[in-house]
């Protein structure tokens, strides 16, 4: 899952701390409250920092028969890079339909680790220690014909759709030893493998991630009102959720391929 999934998901979850009040439906006013106050909290919890250190691994085992590679590779000094790096564009709501657009990307996140590396990458024979750094460019979300509406007083998301993003990937691998082909020509094999698999599994991803975003807004603001919501989020964007949020997912980065 992508990191600002990851990020959106477990912000989502936070808001369950509402005081229930009973309200009306929401209107084209509120929605465009509900969409500050949401940018607010983002904001403020983001990572106030660009870097944060990512987990080691030790002889982690990653076998792909379908693309002959079986390596044990042992990771170390794990560093994430534009980890606050987050741009919302393309923002547009439809007063007629009351449907919010927006898309919300990374610019550039960046992993570097220390690597030990033994067994086989594409068919080649890979082996030795050096460092390898992936660069992911645009991974984020568009989110279309996102509506809302106050079911029993509780602010539910009436519809949602959302089509995954990436626009590189970038592979640089130092030090380590190759059999049969160049360091470049591995690293283009792993930038095409990942663009390749996101390609292949996009659609399903898109609709199952927009399935689960559904539900989990649903689930946290189940008893409060659009207006409750909106001042929950006011209240909180002070950043006193932001370590938390950043520790939770952070380990879930460490994977390199
Ligand atoms: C970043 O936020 C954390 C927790 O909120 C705080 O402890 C730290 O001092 C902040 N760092 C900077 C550079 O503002
Ligand atoms: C992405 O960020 C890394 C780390 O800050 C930097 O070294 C690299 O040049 C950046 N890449 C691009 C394409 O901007
Ligand atoms: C609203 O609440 C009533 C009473 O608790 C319940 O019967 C009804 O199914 C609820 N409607 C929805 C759409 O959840
Ligand atoms: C919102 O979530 C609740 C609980 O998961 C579900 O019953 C409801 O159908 C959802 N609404 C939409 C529009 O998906
Ligand atoms: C992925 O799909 C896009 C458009 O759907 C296409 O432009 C691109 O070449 C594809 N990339 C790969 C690696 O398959
Ligand atoms: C942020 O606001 C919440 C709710 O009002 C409060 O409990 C918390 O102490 C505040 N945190 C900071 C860092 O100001």
């Amino acid at each position: 899952m992508n990191f600002l999934i990851a990020f959106v998901l477990v912000a989502t979850a936070a808001a369950a701390h509402c005081v229930p009040i009973n309200q009306a439906s929401p209107t084209e006013n509120q929605i465009k409250e509900l969409t500050a106050a949401t940018l607010l909290f983002f904001h403020s919890a983001l990572p106030n920092t660009s870097f944060a250190p990512l987990p080691s691994f030790v002889n982690e085992r990653l076998r792909i028969p379908e693309i002959d590679t079986d390596v044990t590779t042992t990771g170390k000094n794990g560093m994430a890079y534009g980890i606050n790096q987050v741009l919302l564009s393309q923002y547009e709501f439809d007063a007629s339909t009351l449907a919010t657009k927006f898309s919300l990307t990374s610019l550039n996140f960046t992993r570097v680790y220390d690597i030990e590396v033994e067994g086989k990458l594409f068919g080649h024979k890979v082996s030795g220690e050096g460092v390898l750094r992936q660069e992911v460019l645009g991974e984020g979300y568009y989110v279309s014909n996102l509506r809302f509406e106050e079911i029993n007083h509780s602010l539910q998301i009436a519809s949602l759709e959302l089509n995954l993003l990436m626009d590189d990937v970038i592979v640089d691998v130092e030090g380590v030893t190759v059999d049969g082909c160049s360091v470049q020509q591995l690293e283009k094999l792993m930038e095409d493998y990942v663009l390749t698999k996101f390609n292949e599994s996009r659609e399903e991803q898109s609709k199952l991630i927009a399935g689960i975003m559904k539900s989990q807004f649903n689930k946290s603001w189940a008893g409060y009102s659009t207006d409750e919501v909106i001042q929950w989020l006011r209240d909180n964007s002070n950043g006193s959720g932001q370590m938390d949020f950043i520790q939770k997912h952070i380990n879930s980065l460490a994977r390199v391929l």
